[in-house]
């Protein structure tokens, strides 16, 4: 009896350790963090009538494809951009779920962003786009190029009330390392699962034509400028984790969130083109944490906005 009692609680806590284990499978408790069940999905441009507001749609669809072929050095348009596509960084003409998803552009904008301190037009978004990620020069809003790519991006959101964010909009956020991102940890990330693709120095592999990139370039001249938002390493880390290497999708990522900031450090790390746009952040209290650049409303040096710790400057905001 004596022994009875002493025992009794080894068949509770298998009876507890089974449940659990077996819980987490049947209930999906992990789910909740990352819900699949309302995924967007694209709407299909076969359906699309060969109208005039049709072919704007397409011809929106293929500029942010292939804008280099427009707008790169060797544009047939005008030579404005560093010859990277809008879809090298918007994945699948920005339909891929946390690809820098364009699912919420038509439900959101015209929306207040903080950076430029004024309610932004798709129109001027897209130009920001152009001046920052492909650093370039804007185009003209009323151009029949800038109005097939509203057009394209009112399209694929039609479907997404108004105010909306679908699961998989822009991209993923990934929780802060408690320590500081790593570039020489980084390092070994890139030259193991990039560079076999990006290149030995980040300068990726251009079209046997020069007319576009095969493999786009992560750092360098002809890269995105330092006020781009890749530039953050917050959206890079996300972007990589659920994009890179080529091909995989945030359901099966291939990196750890370390080595997505680690090599994300690495290649914030690099030389790019260093453009300033001095009328950014007109409320520097709104500054994202990982801005890299100050002046800031709180006393952390411009180093640990650029590569962490960020849990103490998001706990003093
Ligand atoms: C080097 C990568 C890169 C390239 C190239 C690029 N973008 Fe972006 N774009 C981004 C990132 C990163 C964001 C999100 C930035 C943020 O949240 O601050 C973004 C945001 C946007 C948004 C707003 C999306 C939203 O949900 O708020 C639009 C619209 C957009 N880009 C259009 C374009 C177009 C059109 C082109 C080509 C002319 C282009 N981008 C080229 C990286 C890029
Ligand atoms: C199999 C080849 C391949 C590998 C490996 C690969 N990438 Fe890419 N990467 C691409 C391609 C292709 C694109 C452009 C996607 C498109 O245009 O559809 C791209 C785009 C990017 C972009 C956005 C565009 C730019 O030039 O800034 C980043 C950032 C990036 N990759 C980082 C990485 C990192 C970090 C790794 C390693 C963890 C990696 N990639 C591994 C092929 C690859």
């Amino acid at each position: 009896m004596v022994s009875f009692v002493k025992y009794n609680w080894v068949p509770c806590l298998l009876f507890l350790l089974i449940t659990v284990v077996a819980g987490k499978d049947i209930f999906s408790f992990e789910q909740k963090n990352n819900p699949v069940s309302e995924e967007w999905q694209a709407p299909d441009l076969n359906s699309v009538p060969y109208d005039a507001e049709g072919n704007a749609i397409r011809y929106g669809k293929e500029l942010i494809v292939n804008t280099a072929w427009y707008f790169g050095p060797k544009g047939k348009i005008a030579a404005i951009t560093n010859g990277m596509n809008c879809q090298n960084c918007h994945i699948e003409a920005g339909t891929k779920p946390f690809g820098n998803c364009f699912s919420a552009v038509a439900s959101i904008y015209p929306t207040f962003r903080p950076r430029s301190g004024i309610v932004e037009s798709i129109e001027f978004r897209i130009n920001d786009c152009m001046q920052r990620s492909l650093n370039g020069k804007p185009i003209d809003s009323t151009s029949k190029e800038m109005q097939a790519m509203v057009a394209y991006l009112k399209w694929l959101g039609k479907n997404v009330p108004h105010g909306n964010k679908p699961i998989g909009a822009g991209t993923k956020d990934l929780a802060y390392l408690p320590r500081a991102a790593d570039p020489v940890k980084g390092k070994l990330v890139y030259d193991a699962t990039c560079q076999k693709c990006h290149g030995l120095n980040g300068e990726g592999q251009m079209e046997w034509d020069s007319t576009g990139y095969i493999y786009p370039p992560l750092w360098g001249e002809h890269s995105y400028n330092t006020g781009a938002g890749l530039f953050r390493i917050s959206k890079l880390a996300g972007f990589i984790k659920c994009n890179m290497p080529y091909g995989i999708t945030y359901k099966e990522p291939k990196l750890t969130d370390e080595e997505a900031w680690d090599v994300a450090a690495y290649i914030a790390l690099q030389a790019r083109p260093d453009i300033k746009f001095p009328q950014d952040w007109p409320d520097i209290k709104k500054k994202s944490i990982d801005h890299p650049f100050g002046p800031y409303a709180d006393s952390f040096s411009e180093l640990q906005h650029k590569y962490g710790p960020f849990a103490p400057i998001a706990a003093a905001k």
